[in-house]
């Protein structure tokens, strides 16, 4: 009888802050688990000439619970309202609208695209599902040829083959099937290819191909052209190299690389140090090019013995990754705030 008193003070007592705290009264004197449930429980304990009087006793008890609970809905439900009715303080300054930046890829990209607009190159578009002929065939790969494996190619359709654009060159054969020479632009876009991804391959990337076109295109305007451009991305120090490569639409090919350390190559400058980008070799490859082979001229209507042109294509990513010392490719598509952040130019 004592305990039933101090219960009915605590009952009188409870104040219910929040949704939590009337949770806890629920549990405690409502439920059947909770303390008044376990009086009853012990009903069948009390001699029987008291349990009338005992069980009376008990049902007030419960009544009174359930009173008190409605109160504190009630209570609650007003407190919660009166808050949200609360008046707005219009002459508090205003928190500001967080502001985006720009993603490292599209910054590289512009750049790109700034440094050859200088030089007379106009940007083209095409598409990313593209048929075999504009993105092989047509290109001096042959059918079956194993340089068609040098791109995992995602296929959309067999036979005819639809294909997702494994480079941008795609858009090199439109331009020239299309347009007469001169032909000077650059290609930006998305490309697909069958890769596992890892923190330097991904089987989405962006690169940006370039094609010039038009009579006594020489090697040398190839290197001058990718020359201009290194120094212009990387700094008046940049260093270049050409190594022999191999591309079915060129001919002859290379690989362009850039001095690591750029002022003494050796010293890694873009590693930091660290040497894992140029793994100690003072030259990281930054892109593939070449005088376009005659057979995609041809292919493409372009008569072979009055023009000649060189082009070339290279991984946006690549570029953003030294420019900005970015460790892993995966970063770029995460969308990871945190990341983000360390673009800001504002
Ligand atoms: N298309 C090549 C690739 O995706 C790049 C390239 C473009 C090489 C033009 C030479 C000339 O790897």
């Amino acid at each position: 009888m004592e305990n039933v008193d101090n219960l009915i003070a605590e009952i009188d007592g409870f104040k219910a802050e929040s949704a939590e705290d009337l949770e806890s009264y629920r549990l405690r004197f409502i439920s059947k688990k909770g303390v008044v449930g376990a009086l009853f429980q012990g009903l069948k304990d009390v001699p029987n000439d008291q349990k009338k009087e005992v069980g009376q006793k008990f049902n007030a008890v419960k009544q009174k619970a359930e009173e008190k609970f409605q109160e504190l809905i009630t209570e609650l439900k007003q407190r919660t309202t009166s808050e949200a009715k609360a008046p707005v303080d219009l002459t508090l300054p205003p928190t500001g609208i967080p502001l985006g930046s720009i993603h490292p890829l599209r910054a590289a990209r512009n750049r790109i695209i700034e440094i050859f607009a200088r030089m007379g190159f106009n940007v083209a578009d095409g598409p990313e599902v593209e048929d075999d002929w504009h993105n092989f065939t047509a290109l001096n790969f042959p059918e079956n040829h194993p340089a068609r494996e040098m791109q995992d190619t995602f296929f959309v359709k067999k036979n005819p083959d639809v294909v997702l654009r494994t480079h941008t060159s795609n858009v090199q054969i439109r331009l020239m099937e299309n347009q007469k020479p001169p032909i000077r632009s650059i290609m930006p876009g998305r490309v697909y290819r069958n890769e596992a991804i890892s923190a330097r391959a991904h089987c989405l990337f962006h690169q940006v191909e370039g094609i010039f076109i038009d009579e006594n295109v020489s090697f040398r305007d190839l290197k001058q052209t990718l020359y201009h451009f290194a120094k212009e991305m990387f700094g008046q120090d940049t260093q270049i190299r050409f190594r022999p490569s191999y591309f079915p639409f060129t001919e002859p090919s290379a690989e362009m690389d850039i001095s690591c350390g750029l002022n003494s190559p050796g010293e890694c400058e873009l590693c930091g140090g660290a040497k894992n980008i140029c793994k100690g070799t003072g030259w990281v490859e930054i892109l593939g090019c070449g005088m376009v082979d005659p057979n995609v001229l041809e292919n493409c209507g372009i008569d072979s013995e009055k023009y000649t042109g060189f082009a070339f294509g290279m991984g946006i990513e690549r570029i953003a990754q030294l420019k900005y010392n970015v460790s892993d490719i995966r970063l770029y598509f995460e969308n990871d705030v945190r990341f983000l952040n360390q673009f800001r130019t504002e």
